[in-house]
């Protein structure tokens, strides 16, 4: 006799797996409706030929900002055949070079070589195709804060925003996809000038919008049955402390694979709560991943020792990044906002009161994501 609550070896959970993955683009996408109108309005001028408004995305992570500017590019790009539209990860383009590589990667089909060649050239290549076929280019420019250091982004929007000045009849629109506008302070006035983007803000989602949006996802995701309300309602309490619907979704995945396991017809909290230890690591590698080399280089000597006085971790972060102390100081006071660490005054200092930097958040995960180079 078979139980029928036991999965056979062959039987899956899963009804569609991409539907679980993190790059699937849903058809429904709920409760950005203001956030894309707004986007198809700024769009909209491309339909007639023209340059669109810029526009800046700004909102933490996984709340939705890459997915709607994909949902942008397919709508435009079924109305309007003239348009050529780019999305460019800053994490792994973060030159001006790197860039307009890409650009030019989308327009002709192969990659420029990567050197020998100077950026001048590939550019002049780049409008000369435009101006021929009458195409107004959209650039998105995604993670766009790994461009903001070291002037890349002034170098980049000037590039792409000043081009009509130079070559008259040239079309192009910068959409800027962000974290945190504050990155932004670096632009320069002559960039500004041009920049003006609409900025669409992107909030954290709400118990019921992520369990709207996560419902659907098992609706398509699994078999019916296989996730109960009550495992729904936990995920969602799970993915509400974030408010990252990456995590959300990881969890569900992750929690099916577990219930496959252990040969389960059916998801239960179990399978939820030990998918969540290597599902909200996502949330903090993610974030990790957004931060600077120093910083990442202040926050694991932070996480080595666990609890240390400023005064010594200065001395072994400046010794090993030859940074000084401004520096230093504004790296912990980042890592404080960020929830990382913690840096109150011990009140018994050998000079007075010190502060204390201590780590908040478990030493192993913060450097396993470090280590992931995420
Ligand atoms: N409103 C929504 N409806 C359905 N799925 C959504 C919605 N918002 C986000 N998602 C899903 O959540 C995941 C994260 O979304 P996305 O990558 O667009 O976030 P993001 O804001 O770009 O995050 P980050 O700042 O970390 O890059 C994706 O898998 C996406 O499909
Ligand atoms: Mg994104």
């Amino acid at each position: 006799m078979t139980d029928k609550n036991i999965l056979l070896w062959d039987e899956t959970l899963f009804k569609e797996l991409e539907v679980l993955e993190p790059d699937y683009l849903p058809d429904y996408f709920p409760h950005r409706d203001t956030q894309l109108n707004t986007l198809r309005f700024a769009l909209r001028p491309m339909l007639r030929g023209m340059r669109p408004v810029n526009c800046l995305l700004v909102g933490p992570p996984g709340t939705g900002k890459t997915s709607a500017v994909m949902k942008g590019f397919k709508e435009i790009e079924t109305h309007a055949k003239n348009v050529l539209a780019i999305k460019v990860n800053c994490q792994i383009d973060s030159t001006r070079f790197a860039v307009v590589s890409r650009i030019y990667k989308k327009i002709f089909g192969i990659s420029p070589p990567a050197s020998g060649v100077a950026f001048r050239k590939l550019f002049d290549n780049i409008v000369d195709s435009l101006i021929r076929s009458e195409k107004v280019l959209l650039v998105a420019l995604d993670d766009l804060n790994y461009l903001c250091y070291e002037g890349h982004a002034n170098e980049v929007l000037y590039s792409l925003l000043r081009a009509h000045e130079e070559f008259p009849g040239i079309k192009i629109g910068v959409i800027g996809i962000l974290n945190d506008a504050s990155d932004l302070y670096r632009l320069d006035a002559r960039v500004n000038s041009v920049f003006l983007p609409e900025e669409i803000a992107f909030p954290r989602y709400e118990y019921s919008e992520i369990r709207d949006i996560l419902r659907d996802r098992v609706k398509y995701g699994f078999y019916p049955k296989v996730i109960s309300e009550e495992v729904l309602n936990l995920t969602v309490a799970y993915v509400e402390r974030t408010g990252d619907l990456r995590v959300g979704i990881d969890l569900l995945k992750r929690s099916g694979l577990n219930a496959e396991l252990r040969g389960s017809r059916k998801v239960a909290a179990v399978d939820v709560e030990k998918a969540y230890e290597a599902s909200k690591i996502l949330h903090l590698c993610r974030g990790i991943s957004l931060l600077l080399d120093s910083e990442k280089k202040l926050l694991e000597l932070a996480a080595k020792k666990g609890e240390i006085q400023a005064g010594e971790l200065y001395k072994a972060f400046h010794e090993q990044t030859g940074l000084g102390y401004t520096r230093f100081y504004g790296i912990v006071n980042k890592l404080r906002s960020l929830n990382y660490v913690d840096a109150n005054f011990s009140g018994k200092g050998q000079r007075g009161r010190t502060r204390i930097i201590k780590l908040k958040l478990e030493a192993a995960d913060i450097l396993n994501c470090l280590e992931k180079k995420a």
